[in-house]
């Protein structure tokens, strides 16, 4: 089993990486279950493949207490699923030393970090991630909460996890649209840290599309190392763990515009990363070379480089509601010089935004 330490003090926690550790996980979440009353939260979908096996383990190790599967997808990423939530763990009788699992993508991630960060003023919770993009982005990091129709994510909390339990099988059964969801995360962290990780991307087309165990293994632990070293620096996102959202300006305004319906998150990151890369080009802090490698290789990850169809200015308006809005200038990242280098820009003039934006319509 591999290890990643994410370092911030008390609240410090390691990502085990392993495949097919389900039964290994025991003994793990013996650490921080013992003894303790646990409860799942789940979506529907990931409920009927994995949470009897979880549920067997909690069972081994801790009192189970019971699950909440709430309706799959981004949709249900709302209040009222939270509210939901938190009537299914009363009715468990959870306390202050209870233990939430959370076992799904990263909607029940952000959902059930923030019943967790809520319930009670803040209870432990475990992430167990079940997508791609799960596994190399949002288990990791303690951003948690559930969207508006006005905004994504505009409701959250920063609460850690206590530890994050990856086993990579799970993802056989994950259909080929998610899979590519958590490529374009994937992608993202060669873009905004690492040259020789995109490199590496390039390279290893087939043995990706062959779904390759040792290949998988490689690049969920590179990102989350990636992610582990950002996140250690700027818990709360004050300056540098910004890189991150590099493509998710443009692409949480097309989910909005979209209500959260036709693209999926990792999609609308995708296209949303080609937007940046070509406010880049604009600004001259790239040439296109940059944008052209990047729109090579979501090509031959099968990813979509358009949002056909949306209006650029609602895109333009669903940005000024962004929480990446500081003193009423939108935050972005764009490329800087190669790829591997980013850098933070605030405020842009909205015509060179909507040149950029028309470009991936
Ligand atoms: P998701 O959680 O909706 O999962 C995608 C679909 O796959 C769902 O239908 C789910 O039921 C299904 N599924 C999950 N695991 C499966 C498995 N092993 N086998 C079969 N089906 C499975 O979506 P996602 O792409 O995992 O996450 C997107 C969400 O993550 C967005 O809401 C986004 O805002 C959030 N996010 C959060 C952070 C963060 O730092 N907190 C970072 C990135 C993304
Ligand atoms: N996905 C953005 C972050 O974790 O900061």
């Amino acid at each position: 089993m591999k290890k990643i330490r994410v370092n911030l003090g008390k609240r410090s926690y390691d990502i085990n990486i392993a495949s097919g550790m389900f039964e290994g996980l025991t003994e793990e979440v013996s650490k921080i279950t013992d003894k303790k009353k646990t409860f799942i939260i789940t979506d529907s979908n990931v409920n009927k493949l994995y949470s009897n096996t979880i549920e067997e383990v909690l069972r081994k190790k801790s009192v189970y207490a019971g699950k909440y599967a709430f309706h799959a997808g981004e949709k249900h990423k709302n209040l009222a699923t939270i509210e939901a939530g938190y009537h299914a763990i009363v009715k468990s009788e959870l306390d202050r030393g209870s233990v939430i699992a959370a076992l799904g993508g990263g909607v029940c991630g952000d959902l059930a970090g923030f019943i967790a960060a809520t319930y009670m003023r803040g209870i432990k919770f475990v992430q167990i991630p079940t997508t791609l993009l799960a596994m190399v982005d949002s288990s990791v990091g303690g951003k948690t909460g559930v969207d508006l129709n006005e905004g994504k994510n505009l409701i959250g909390a920063f609460w850690q996890p206590a530890a994050v339990f990856v086993d990579t099988k799970v993802l056989e059964t994950l259909p080929g649209r998610e899979l590519l969801c958590g490529f374009a995360e994937v992608v993202k962290y060669g873009m905004i840290s690492d040259e020789k990780f995109f490199e590496y991307l390039e390279n290893n087309i087939d043995g990706i599309k062959q779904k390759k165990c040792e290949v998988y293994e490689y690049i969920i632990g590179k990102c989350c190392s990636i992610k582990a070293d950002i996140v250690s620096q700027d818990e709360r996102e004050n300056s540098s763990r910004a890189i991150l959202n590099f493509g998710h300006t443009f692409g949480h305004a097309i989910e909005t515009v979209s209500s959260y319906s036709k693209y999926r998150h990792g999609e609308a990151v995708a296209i949303g990363m080609l937007m940046a890369c070509e406010l880049g080009v604009i600004l001259g802090s790239i040439d296109s070379t940059v944008k052209r490698r990047l729109q090579k290789l979501l090509q031959s990850l099968s990813l979509q480089e358009k949002a056909e169809g949306l209006n650029p200015k609602s895109i333009l308006d669903a940005m000024s509601r962004d929480k990446k809005v500081k003193n009423g200038k939108i935050n972005f990242i764009i490329p800087d010089t190669k790829i591997g280098q980013v850098k933070i820009l605030n405020g842009v003039d909205n015509n060179l935004l909507l040149r950029a934006i028309e470009t991936q319509l």
